[in-house]
């Protein structure tokens, strides 16, 4: 079995058998990062075009990474040195970008939305890398897949998710890959960034961390957006830090072998403290890690398996 789309926008349309199928790809992918010569002939005559209208230091280099390690060619698009300086819009650059050739555009864009409008105005494969507070659909796969190298398995495990879960494009597409999982989901954040459709999605929400950490198997600590966020959101830096920062004494609540993740860039002494981070607890260089095999893996099976 396939996975049949031309296109990975999001999660939400994803079904259980999807996801196990990416992460069962992803999984005989993973030696190939280890091998002297990290290549196999997969997508040897294919094109993706890395397309990054926001800053990104794991996923660009991930699916630069993961396409030349399947052998394809790939092309790094820099919007700021393109022609959309000049005013062309993302269509009609993606247009041109199809006529060469392109069998897969990877796509950054601040709009949500932004790449299901790409993927219905081109014939190539779309992903989706990142489309504003939307999805980030890859980051949420990498996260299980790391979360199932640890753990085994998925169901049943109670994954906490904390910080900014109204603008976070992170939250959102692991609330959805976890739930149909079966993992239970918590989310602990501030009142003003917890989504009023959140009880629709089928987790729990906590205004209190400590309570929240009680039993985890998993804490997924979020990058406080602070690109992204007003004042209205938060007293301040400071107070945030106090009250839904991750400490070593906070982590005793969860169980003794919980997993701490994040999808980097950390805010170091803000919603992660250091020692946290540093800690064997941490897996957070293997979802980076991982995330290539999961990218490989993905974009084989877009190209037909
Ligand atoms: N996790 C993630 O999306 O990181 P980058 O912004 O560096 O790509």
């Amino acid at each position: 079995m396939g996975l049949k789309r031309k296109d990975l926008l999001d999660v939400a349309s994803l079904s259980a058998e999807d996801i196990h199928l990416i992460l069962e790809t992803a999984d005989s992918f993973k030696e190939v990062s280890g091998r002297e010569i990290k290549k196999v002939p997969a997508l040897r005559g294919k094109t993706v075009v890395n397309l990054f209208f926001e800053p990104s230091t794991r996923t660009r280099t991930s699916f630069e990474l993961a396409a030349k390690r399947l052998s394809a060619d790939v092309i790094n698009f820099s919007p700021s040195t393109s022609s959309i300086v000049k005013g062309e819009t993302l269509l009609d650059t993606a247009r041109n970008i199809e006529s060469m050739q392109a069998d897969i555009i990877v796509l950054r864009h601040p709009s949500p939305g932004a790449a299901e409008t790409l993927a219905r105005g081109v014939r190539s494969s779309v992903i989706n890398a990142g489309d504003g507070c939307h999805e980030h659909p890859t980051q949420a796969l990498l996260d299980l897949f790391t979360i199932r190298q640890r753990k085994a398995h998925l169901a049943g495990l109670c994954v906490v998710i904390v910080g900014d879960i109204a603008h976070s494009r992170v939250a959102r597409s692991n609330i959805y890959a976890l739930t149909k999982m079966g993992a239970t989901v918590r989310v602990a954040a501030p009142p003003t960034m917890i989504p009023l459709y959140l009880d629709r999605l089928g987790v729990s929400v906590f205004f209190d961390l400590d309570r929240a950490l009680e039993g985890a198997d998993v804490v997924m600590m979020l990058r406080l957006q602070l690109e992204r966020l007003g004042q209205a959101y938060l007293p301040s830096i400071r107070e945030y830090a106090r009250l839904y920062g991750l400490t070593a004494e906070r982590m005793k609540r969860a169980k003794p072998d919980a997993l701490v993740m994040h999808p980097g860039p950390l805010n170091r002494g803000v919603e992660i403290a250091p020692e946290v981070a540093d800690s064997g607890a941490a897996v957070i260089l293997d979802q980076v890690a991982n995330g290539v095999a999961v990218r490989m893996g993905l974009m084989y099976l877009l190209s037909g398996g």
